[in-house]
Order: structure tokens, then sequence, then C-alpha cells
């Protein structure tokens, strides 16, 4: 079968995205399937790459970025401290319409969120993930709350601010977070990666924390800091009617040393500041709650094909969901491959079985 992998984007996670990609086109089966390689550039042009892994490696000294560009077939691929790179040209197919299966590998607005499986839809493309409700659902962490809290499954205490709440009067929006205890985490509603979140230990700095996180969204979401330990679960759909399956689930460690204060963007991607313990050192009780909730999660939101669901396992002995990721990253750092590694799934498979899903 030929595959798109589509890559980058328009969100702030762009190079995440092509840290993704380049993880899974190393480990896609080649013999198997005919890759595409497609980058869309941060200002929305789509085009046709060589996809070579290397180039799109996201490292403490290098940001990949697919290079912004109406040309159709040359196409230059940046990073922003390596020189660019004109790569040859390939046969451009004529239209998404002669993939058989596209592996939307977007994180973030403009890709996670349903527009482009929106897109997909209309146009009667196979795609791997999540439908454009799930999608869209699962990218806003407002939302994806009301949607768990509905299903009865356990969320933490939040508040969210508004655009019109904020422009209208800020005091009176920063009152909804008077009833939460601090430090609490200010977020943009729709991002991803950590960006634009701030962690936040007095009421004095949350004004300026909440114009960070607006920067990513006009919607902000301010959410009590939970103490305990950071539990992920990977979630694949079932093959046909059947439940989805659960990884072991996984311990999050951050090291202090980096100077990171929570699971920020440089201990996700840049150095070792996070470490990942699959299967989690905890009671045979709380890994099994963990991954109930994280097939209730993905069920709540009628997820399809993929997800990795986030959790606190809190000082209390509770299990909470802080969120789900419905495209979570494929990096080298990444959670969601590594946990199916370490559950018996090797990579090239869990690749194969996603697109295999899609087809199917
Ligand atoms: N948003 C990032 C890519 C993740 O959840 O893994
Ligand atoms: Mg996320």
């Amino acid at each position: 079968p030929r595959v798109a992998i589509v890559f980058g984007g328009r969100s702030s996670e762009h190079a995440v995205s092509c840290a993704t990609a380049a993880g899974v086109m190393r480990a896609i089966d080649r013999d198997a399937y005919d890759v595409i390689p497609i980058g869309i550039s941060r200002d929305g042009h789509w085009v046709l790459s060589d996809g070579d892994p290397q180039l799109l490696e996201l490292t403490a000294d290098s940001t990949p970025e697919v290079a912004p560009s109406g040309a159709g077939v040359v196409v230059p691929l940046a990073t922003t401290d390596r020189t660019l790179t004109t790569l040859e040209p390939q046969q451009v197919p004529e239209s998404l319409g002669e993939v058989d299966v596209v592996f939307p590998l977007l994180h973030g607005p403009f890709g996670e969120d349903g527009t482009i499986q929106g897109m997909f839809e209309m146009a009667d493309i196979r795609y791997v993930g999540s439908g454009v409700f799930a999608s869209a659902a699962g990218m806003d962490k407002h939302y994806m709350k009301v949607l768990f809290a509905g299903a009865g499954l356990p969320v933490g205490p939040y508040a969210v601010i508004t655009d019109s709440e904020w422009r209208r009067d800020k005091a009176a929006a920063m009152d909804a977070v008077g009833a939460l205890a601090y430090p609490v985490f200010v977020k943009p509603a729709r991002a991803g990666s950590s960006m634009g979140i701030s962690k936040v230990s007095t009421p004095e700095a949350l004004e300026a924390a909440i114009e960070i996180a607006r920067q990513h969204d006009r919607k902000v979401i301010v959410e009590q800091g939970i103490v305990g330990r950071e539990i992920e679960c990977a979630v694949l759909q079932g093959r046909g009617t059947d439940a989805p399956r659960v990884s072991h689930v996984g311990e999050i460690s951050v090291t202090t040393e980096g100077g990171h204060e929570f699971y920020d963007f440089e201990a996700k991607y840049l150095d070792d500041g996070a470490v990942l313990s699959c299967p989690a050192n905890v009671p045979e009780s709380v890994s099994a709650e963990v991954q109930r909730l994280a097939g209730a999660a993905f069920e709540a939101l009628g997820c399809e094909g993929l997800a990795r669901v986030d959790c606190f396992y809190t000082d209390t002995g509770d299990v909470v969901i802080n969120e789900i990721n419905t495209m979570p990253g494929f990096t080298p750092h990444s959670m969601y491959p590594q946990m199916w590694e370490a559950t018996g799934l090797p990579y090239p498979q869990l690749i194969d079985e996603l697109i295999q899903l899609a087809l199917t």
C-alpha cells in the first residue's frame, strides 16, 4: 500500500511533528509500504519531501522545519542552523487520492484537532487515528475534561478563562481561579508538548502566565497542581469489535538537576530530564486502574486508532486523568512507542498495526 506520511504543520508543535515523522519513517517496513513523505510548512504549504529522517531530527541545537515554499517538486527542507538542503525531485502524486492511506503525524491545532481529518473525510481518504470529533475534543483540554467528567471519569480541579472573559474583565476572570489551591498550571487550552505552560505558585504571577498561554491559544485553562506521580498508558484501538488495547503503564520521572520544574518541553525532547520506567513500579491495583481509565477515556471521546492517556497517581492513593493525546509523539524520546515496546509490540509492528486499522 501507498502511505502518505504528513508532518510539520501550522502549530507550535511543528518541529516535534517533524521528529515524530523521522521516528516513523525509520521504523516503517519499506518492503510492505510505499512511503510518500509530505511536509506542511508553518505557513500551510504542502510540499513533497525526500523524507530523510536525519534532517527531521529535533535536538538541543537543531530545530527541524519544513521550509516555506509554494514549489511543487523540488523542496528545500530547512533546519534553523544547518544549511538548506535541496532535495531530489520526486514524482508528486497527482492528488492525495492516489494514496491508500494517510498517516497524519501532526501535533496540535491544524492536524491533531479534527481539521485535517475533516478534509480527509470530505475527500473520502482513509487515515490513521481519530476522526473529526474525537480529535477536536482531545485537542481541547477544557472540553476533554467535560467529556471525561460526563463519563464518570476522575479529573482534577480546573478553571477556564475564555478570550471574551479575559478581554471583558481580567480581575473577574482570575477570580474563577481563586477556588483552586496553588501551585496551579496555566495552559493554552489547545496546544501540546508543554508549549506556553507555566507553573504558578502565587496569585501575583497568574496574570503574566495567562498572557503567555494566550500567545498559543486565546482560551486558557488553569489546573490545580496535583501532588503525585505521572503515570501514562498507550492505547490502541481493538481489532473489529474488540475493546481498546492498553499497554503496560509507564511512569515519567523528571529530574530536577536540569532545572525542570515539571515535565516541560526541554525535558520532553531536548535533554535526558525525563526518564520512563515501564512497567511502572506501582501497585498492581494502580496499574490496573490506569489501564481501565485509559481505555474508558479512549471510548469516552470516541477515539480511533491510537491515543496516549496521561494520569496522576496522587499522594492520597487516587488515580485522576490529566489528559488524552490523540496523536501522541513518536520521537526517540516519546513514551507512546516505548510503552508498546515494553509491552511486547515492537515499533515497526506498531506502525503496521496502526496502518492496518486505518485500512480495514
Ligand atoms: N503533544 C505531544 C506530541 C505528545 O503528547 O506526545
Ligand atoms: Mg498533550
